[in-house]
């Protein structure tokens, strides 16, 4: 199909430095200064960089927004084809590119003030132009390897201190691989000794104590590893999850407010009750249990207070209160990984717990009493709601805004970005999107992320399986990242029905 191609490239003055690079197409009709259209004739997919040289500043690197194949063929054709008749397509390749820019003397991003001339060639782009434009630095001992630039064979390091100290999103709908890139990023906070705490309703990040069986692609580097020496697992409920150690709250620090509202009854006639039998137990006993309140209760032969007693047996059944709760040096040690195992628990405990435990991290962060650390966040939408309020919104809002100023980061993720409380998403500087397609979530993201392209909210709806939109973490512009495999196993295999 490319023979008919009608461009005599060799008529082109050639440059030294270009020879080496496939050439990919020519420049063609009105030719603007931050987009232009150019013929396909060589390797090139969409969102891959090309290069061309521009008369007044030299190389200049661009990326391929869409390709579209013209072809000949009418409607009256493809009806004759359908009815048998052989027919002569004529077809070719168009792609829109868009201008990336090049660095002046003082390696500040520029674009070309002039268009390109039409008949300038256009090439694959070179790693070195790459690197230089995007401002990608090879500096593996403190970055964070994700993947590799999409098309291209050259990894990508995001800086550590940045995704940590400036908190981090990840985004896409059910199945789109958020919780296999969450994986990749904590292998290599492991792997660089930071402190995390990974707050897990699923159950699917203790898996990472073992080695992924295979490492995919050799073109990755990956090789299996184990983080078991660095991972303690939590879990409220035991029974569920019998390899973690068991996680406790002291009831006594709970007032009868908080208590009403974990159990989800209203302060009305249940508070005076409930606080008088607390009272009365902190005389008596003051490592009293649920147990103890429900038989203060049901001293009293005057009243009948079923609905509150039904309720702390609730409670109860939980089991996640002791005499003495799980101490936070217990839970955080530095350089660690502690997992908070959730799986089993109800809703609202599961978001009393959160709020302890992220109301404990950050008062005790304030204070220095815990290293610097990350706080990730699986399931956002459950405990920081754009609509309604649960035990944990303020302090999720709290640490999305304060967090940073005492080293206390963030990661937030969420199949659903419209349901996350847009003060918490709006502070992740760090982005890592996958695949949406719900429109109110593509709108979330696109207003949470800067730098992000009309072309790429839309390519959002169509990203492969594997590929992420990767902002900030100390890169200059969004990337098209495909996502290394995993040195431990995926936790998240979805479950096949058939
Ligand atoms: N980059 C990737 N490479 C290979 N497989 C992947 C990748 N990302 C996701 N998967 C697979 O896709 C499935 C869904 O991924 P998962 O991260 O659990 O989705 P989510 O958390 O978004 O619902 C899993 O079976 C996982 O193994
Ligand atoms: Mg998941």
């Amino acid at each position: 199909m490319h023979s008919d191609i009608a461009y005599d490239i060799s008529a082109q003055s050639e440059s030294e430095d270009s020879l080496s690079l496939p050439l990919v197409g020519i420049i063609y009709g009105n030719v603007g200064t931050t987009e232009f259209k150019c013929n396909i004739i060589g390797p090139v997919e969409q969102t891959e960089y090309v290069q061309m040289r521009h008369e007044k500043v030299g190389w200049v690197l661009g990326q391929v927004d869409t390709i579209q194949r013209k072809t000949d063929l009418s409607l009256e054709k493809a009806q004759e084809m359908a009815e048998g008749q052989e027919m002569d397509i004529k077809e070719l390749v168009s792609a829109d590119i868009s201008v990336i820019g090049y660095r002046d003397d003082r390696g500040l991003l520029q674009v070309p003030r002039t268009p390109f001339k039409a008949g300038e060639r256009i090439y694959r782009a070179s790693e070195d132009l790459i690197r230089e434009v995007i401002g990608l630095k090879d500096n593996p001992e403190k970055g964070a390897y994700v993947g590799m630039l999409n098309g291209h064979d050259i990894k990508i390091y995001l800086d550590i201190n940045t995704i940590v100290q400036k908190h981090m999103s990840v985004l896409a709908k059910t199945g789109a691989g958020k919780s296999y890139i969450t994986g990749v990023i904590i292998e290599e906070m492991m792997k660089h000794g930071v402190t995390l705490l990974i707050l897990d309703p699923h159950g699917e990040y203790s898996s990472m104590k073992d080695p992924a069986k295979d490492t995919g692609d050799p073109r990755f580097d990956v090789s299996p590893r184990s983080y078991s020496d660095r991972m303690i697992v939590f879990s409220p409920d035991t029974k569920i999850n019998p390899d973690a150690r068991p996680l406790k709250f002291t009831l006594s620090s709970m007032d009868a407010r908080s208590l009403l509202e974990l159990m989800g009854l209203k302060a009305g006639s249940n508070l005076k009750p409930l606080r008088a039998a607390i009272d009365y137990l902190k005389g008596v006993k003051p490592a009293y249990m649920i147990k103890d309140i429900i038989t203060v209760l049901e001293a009293d032969e005057e009243h009948d207070y079923g609905i509150l007693v039904n309720a702390l047996d609730y409670l109860e059944d939980m089991n996640i209160f002791a005499p003495q709760g799980t101490k936070i040096s217990e839970i955080v040690q530095p350089g660690k990984t502690s997992i908070i195992n959730l799986k089993g628990t109800p809703p609202e405990i599961q978001q009393l717990i959160v709020n302890r435990i992220a109301t404990a991290l950050f008062e005790l962060r304030k204070i220095g009493k815990i290293p610097p650390m990350m706080m990730v966040v699986e399931e956002a939408h459950n405990y920081c709601p754009q609509q309604g309020k649960v035990a944990s919104s303020g302090i999720m809002r709290t640490i999305a805004g304060e967090g940073r100023k005492f080293g206390l980061g963030m990661a937030i993720i969420s199949q659903r970005p419209a349901k996350v409380d847009k003060n918490v998403l709006s502070q992740c500087n760090t982005q890592f999107i996958l695949k949406v397609t719900n429109p109110n979530d593509i709108k979330a993201v696109v207003d949470s992320v800067e730098g992000l392209t009309s072309g790429m909210a839309d390519l959002i709806q169509h990203i492969p399986l594997g590929v992420a939109i990767v902002t900030g973490g100390g890169i200059s512009m969004p990337l098209f990242v495909e996502v290394r495999p995993r040195e431990t196993r995926h936790g998240g295999e979805s479950i096949k029905i058939l």
